[in-house]
């Protein structure tokens, strides 16, 4: 851009005025008024003191004063972009959801991809799960897949998620490290978590530095259920699987490129959909039946496990496209308001204590981040389809919705009488059944910890293993406290064997006594869809 020297002047002290005209539109308050002057505040005679009467500075500086709202608790630092998602082929015998209704139906969608751990102005490839979530706009309401680039979680129970948060963020006394695993509180909530070390060893390995949100993948993370339209319910699990590959960076790189551009991944994804370069995932699903998950050696409910693709093939039904960068990251990335409990008709949850316990927080922290119940009217967050309903009022309220009634029932007519229910055309929540008495243990399906964990190390190539072991290493050698470490080594030994003594040697520190599992390690096989490299395209 050159300045238009025709329509500029100095002023008394020699400051620039850029005057409107041309193709310069006259700048305003919020209000719409047209601003006289920007460079000068108004103030009495020469010297004297700035005025309240100035209106316009006062606008000015309160916008300016309020510009900050919270960073989100966790997953604070991200980047999004629109896009959309074309159905392959009909999924109508499984599930009624519009977006699966029939071939070459497109929907469009926003993601947002994300660091967990690290704070809003922290580093892109910090050695970190990522986010993937995924708004769809269906025609019968929104569906927000909140997913991770790692198909499992650290933990079982959504009870339990501050203080896994708590232990990775900062230590609360001294404010660091802003972005890594590698400290004593981490280490230590997964030392004494075992449920954490599946999860563990998927970040300590190289899927934990991707080389670009464009060559990851994405899953939902928990079996959800896919609803027909006679109501028969099929469990299912959801994977997007990128069509450039999957790449990573390794240790070395990541952490010169941390230093030289922190913003890597952002730049990656603006630079390649500006330049028409478009991302693209295959979304597929894992579908099966109450006897297989009757059968399965682990539970589905367990978002520590995951069910091997070899047993329940992965079936490709849409590509999503990312094509569009957002005008606005603040108005799009920052306030788009993801919330697990967004489905439409179709497709449902399941008694998963993890994905339960997020249903209730996402929307509650979604005020707290946003400041208003009206926040589902933010242009990125709004449905695309018709919405109507008795919700009145509140902060930042900007949807009119016609009538004279804002209750039911009513006996009114017309326009007055407002929208109804829809009886079974509705989300009718899947009628599972519910027995028991009510009670805070834990399943002892939930039990076994570790064979997972081992099938997920054997399937991984020599050279992946060795950057699992010197990941392992290098962030436990920040540990301070040496119990710390011996006891996530001790964890690593119902593992593997080989996998606790490299650790152990290269931190110098004796082999100890393995501790003592909750259910035996199973000897599972290796999953080739595990290992990254075998898995590239
Ligand atoms: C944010 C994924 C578990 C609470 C996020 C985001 C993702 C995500 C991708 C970022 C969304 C965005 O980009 O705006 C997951 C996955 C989980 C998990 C895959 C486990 C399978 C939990 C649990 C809780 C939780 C158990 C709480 C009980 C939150 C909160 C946010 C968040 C409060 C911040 C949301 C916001 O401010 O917009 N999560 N999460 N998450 N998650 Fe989770």
């Amino acid at each position: 851009a050159t300045s238009d020297s025709t329509h500029e002047e100095r002023g008394n002290g020699g400051e620039l005025h850029q005057r409107a005209g041309g193709d310069s539109p006259p700048m305003t308050t919020a209000q719409g008024a047209r601003v006289e002057d920007d460079q000068n505040s108004l103030r009495a005679g020469d010297r004297g003191p700035t005025l309240v009467a100035d209106h316009v500075f006062r606008e000015k500086i309160f916008h300016f004063d309020h510009e900050r709202i919270p960073e989100r608790v966790v997953h604070a630092r991200g980047y999004g972009a629109h896009g959309v998602f074309e159905c392959l082929e009909s999924l109508a015998d499984i599930t009624r959801a519009s977006v699966f209704a029939k071939a070459g139906k497109k929907t469009e969608t926003f993601v947002r991809f994300s660091t967990v751990a690290g704070n809003l102005g922290s580093f892109d490839l910090a050695r970190d799960v990522r986010g993937f979530a995924t708004k769809f706009y269906t025609d019968e309401g929104n569906w927000d897949l909140v997913g991770n680039n790692i198909p499992v979680f650290f933990i079982q129970d959504a009870l339990k998620f501050p203080d896994l948060v708590h232990a990775v963020k900062e230590e609360p006394d001294r404010g660091f490290p802003q972005a890594q695993s590698a400290h004593d509180t981490f280490w230590d909530f997964v030392g004494l978590m075992p449920e954490a070390t599946h999860m563990t060893l998927w970040q300590m390995s190289d899927r934990a530095i991707p080389r670009s949100f464009r060559m990851m993948e994405g899953f939902g993370v928990h079996t959800f259920r896919f609803v027909n339209a006679e109501g028969k319910s099929s469990f299912v699990k959801f994977h997007w699987k990128p069509v450039l590959g999957m790449q990573s960076v390794v240790w070395n790189e990541a952490v010169k490129i941390n230093g030289a551009d922190p913003d890597f991944h952002r730049r990656d994804l603006f630079d390649a959909i500006s330049a028409g370069d478009f991302p693209q995932w295959e979304l597929g699903v894992q579908v099966f039946d109450d006897a297989f998950a009757d059968s399965f050696d682990f539970d589905i409910l367990d978002a520590t496990k995951i069910v091997p693709e070899e047993v329940v093939p992965v079936r490709v039904v849409g590509t999503m496209t990312l094509n569009r960068v957002v005008d606005s990251v603040f108005a799009e990335i920052e306030q788009v308001a993801f919330m697990t409990q967004n489905v439409p008709p179709g497709i449902d949850f399941t008694n998963d204590p993890l994905l339960q316990g997020r249903n209730f927080s996402y929307l509650d922290t979604q005020l707290k981040r946003l400041g208003s119940t009206n926040f589902s009217q933010l242009p990125v967050n709004a449905p695309k389809c018709p919405v109507a309903h008795f919700q009145r009022d509140g902060h930042m309220q900007v949807s009119t919705q016609p009538g004279r009634t804002a209750y039911e029932p009513n006996s009114f007519t017309g326009a007055d009488r407002g929208p109804r229910e829809s009886g079974t055309d509705g989300h009718v929540p899947f009628p599972a059944e519910v027995d028991g008495t009510m009670r805070r243990i834990r399943a002892e399906s939930f039990s076994d910890h570790y064979s997972q964990a081992r099938q997920f190390w054997i399937s991984q190539t020599d050279v992946e293993k060795e950057h699992i072991v010197a990941a392992y290493t290098f962030e436990l050698g920040k540990c301070e406290i040496p119990a710390i470490r011996e006891r996530v080594v001790a964890n690593l030994r119902n593992v593997d064997e080989a996998l606790a003594t490299d650790v152990a040697d290269g931190l110098g520190m004796p082999l100890p006594a393995a501790s003592e599992p909750a259910a035996p390690v199973v000897e599972t096989e290796s999953s080739p869809a595990l290992s990254l490299l075998g898995n590239a395209k």
